[in-house]
């Protein structure tokens, strides 16, 4: 339902990005592993519709939306997470949920009310378990609950496919565990397609149905989380980092 074809992207001299041909189909979960900036940012990047590509197209469920603006991707039901949460911190986190779930339109379900979108709001904070959390400051929240509120942000929205850039980084063990379980029920009970970027290694393998493997801008490899740990393109492209267990980016989101 949502796919990539020969994508390719360029900042200046930079090949950020090369063909690259990815497929997501509903229910799925999908890991998007590589080592630091090989790609994996610029290929949300461009999904979401923040960079336009310099060359292929994106298409989701039969549709060209390549180059459409970022708001446009979003309504059509494609929701995505960043590696440093944007939120509204002079907003609680209640409001914040309640921009999310005002966000939903005409197409992705009925035209929402004021209540309606409350109600919204609040399951979201409560499949989250920031039921409790609801009047409190948003920017007052630590890391991980930020990280589960833009989440709830974003669900609040009711996407069909939701891309999560490294939702895992600056969590603990406990909490890491706690959001490999929301994202399995994510789709189990959401029905939501999940295409993840992760740098917990342990976390997306043990999660994801399929990985893909990026590396310097172009995909190395693609298969069970099992054939792609075992496969040498990828071990090679990993080589010098660490492989398994938490391995957070080394450098800061860089802003399109
Ligand atoms: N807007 C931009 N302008 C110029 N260069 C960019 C831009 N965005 C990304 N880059 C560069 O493109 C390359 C890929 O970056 P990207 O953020 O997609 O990597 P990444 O795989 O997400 O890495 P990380 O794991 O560290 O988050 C990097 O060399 C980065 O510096
Ligand atoms: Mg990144």
């Amino acid at each position: 339902m949502l796919e990539t074809q020969g994508v390719g992207v360029r900042f200046g001299g930079l090949q950020a990005l090369s063909d690259v041909n990815v497929r997501i189909e509903p229910g799925e979960i999908v890991g998007l592993i590589g080592p630091n900036g090989a790609g994996k940012t610029t290929l949300f990047n461009v999904i979401s519709g923040l960079v336009r590509p310099t060359s292929g197209a994106v298409r989701f469920r039969g549709q060209d939306i390549t180059g459409l603006p970022p708001h446009r991707i979003a309504q059509m039901g494609i929701g995505r997470t960043f590696q440093v949460p944007r939120l509204f911190a002079r907003l609680s986190s209640m409001e914040n949920v309640l921009l999310g779930s005002l966000f939903r339109t005409r197409s992705s379900g009925s035209w929402q009310t004021r209540r309606g979108a409350e109600r919204e709001a609040r399951q979201a904070l409560e499949f989250v378990g920031l039921e409790e959390r609801g009047h409190y400051l948003a920017s007052r929240e630590p890391t991980g609950r930020r990280k589960l509120l833009e989440l709830a942000m974003v669900i609040a929205a009711r996407p069909q496919v939701l891309l999560l850039d490294e939702p895992m980084a600056g969590l603990n063990p406990g909490e890491v565990k706690s959001a490999m379980h929301l994202i399995r029920r994510l789709r189990d009970e959401r029905g939501v397609a999940i295409f993840w970027v992760e740098h917990v290694m342990d976390a997306v393998m043990g999660t994801a149905d399929r990985v893909i493997v990026l590396d310097r801008g172009s995909k190395i490899a693609e298969g069970p989380p099992a054939a792609v740990v075992e496969n040498p393109a990828v071990q090679e492209a990993y080589l010098g980092e660490r492989w398994m267990g938490y391995a957070p980016s080394a450098r800061r989101e860089v802003a399109p």
